[in-house]
């Protein structure tokens, strides 16, 4: 069994169900199934039903929410449960990205407890981690990664993390048009790895990097044995680009056997 790569499309607050079935009837004629990948798209909460719909004869595809409760019901004005996602096709959730963290002001206590839900419901928690540029400059990029990861590893039990996944993105290269090189991506990756391991977690779950991934640099990011996947926001928005992106991606490197726990 090989390792297959992970090629996660962040929509944001893109694409509406109509735009969606446009993307995916143009995608579906450029791309097809390839054994050694898999292909998770989140896109908005009223878009879930027609992206699982659209791709339902495609097994490599995966769908995920962009952000869900802790709680599976109850007076959250605004809010979207974890039940109610998967009912409409959801497998899978971004828990903490950078965007939730810094503009709606999500807190690492929160995306500790969305991740539990998550995992409690069957769900796939994609966790995101990643210092802000101040934080970076100011050399607190481990301190932070290792305080964020270190929120959730309090609240699961070790063998939790056979079923989750997590991103590394760096915040100062989201939407920027700065990716962090394949050198500092891959150390962080590994920092990640030898702190859950000195805390008795086994990391046979992938950890992608996300921000700024494109056409261009989706190469020389992928032949690091350390990452597994991308996460990608403003290149995966327009399909022609995106089929592109996962192709180049793809010929990156022959992955080292092995599989994961958590990615079917
Ligand atoms: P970007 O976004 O690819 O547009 O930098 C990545 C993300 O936010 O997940």
């Amino acid at each position: 069994m090989t390792r297959p790569l992970i090629f996660a499309a962040n929509w944001k607050m893109h694409h509406g169900p109509a735009e969606t079935r446009r993307f995916a009837e143009r995608f579906l004629a450029l791309n097809a199934l390839a054994e050694n990948r898999r292909l998770w798209f989140f896109p908005a909460a009223v878009s879930i039903a027609t992206l699982a719909e659209a791709f339902r004869a495609r097994r490599d595809v995966a769908v995920g929410a962009q952000n869900v409760h802790w709680e599976p019901k109850g007076a959250y004005t605004g809010g979207i449960s974890i039940p109610m996602v998967m009912e409409v096709g959801a497998r899978l959730t971004l828990v903490g990205h950078s965007e939730r963290r810094h503009l709606f002001g999500e807190t690492d206590e929160q995306v500790a407890r969305k991740t539990r839900a998550a995992l409690a419901a069957g769900m796939t928690p994609l966790v995101c981690v990643g210092e802000t540029l101040a934080e970076r400059d100011g050399g607190r990029t481990e301190q932070v990664i290792v305080r964020q990861i270190g929120a959730v590893r309090q609240t699961l039990d070790p063998g939790d993390w056979a079923r989750v996944v997590l991103a590394y993105e760096p915040v100062w290269a989201i939407g920027t048009g700065k990716n962090a090189t394949p050198d500092d991506a891959a150390q962080i990756h590994e920092l990640i790895r030898m702190d859950l391991g000195r805390n008795g977690v086994t990391v046979r779950f992938p950890i992608l990097y996300g921000g700024s991934v494109n056409t261009g640099n989706v190469a020389s990011l992928l032949t690091r044995p350390q990452i597994d996947g991308v996460l990608v926001g403003g290149a995966s928005l327009d399909p022609d680009k995106w089929a592109e992106l996962v192709e180049t991606g793809s010929r990156a490197k022959v992955r080292p056997s092995g599989g994961f726990t958590s990615v079917e």
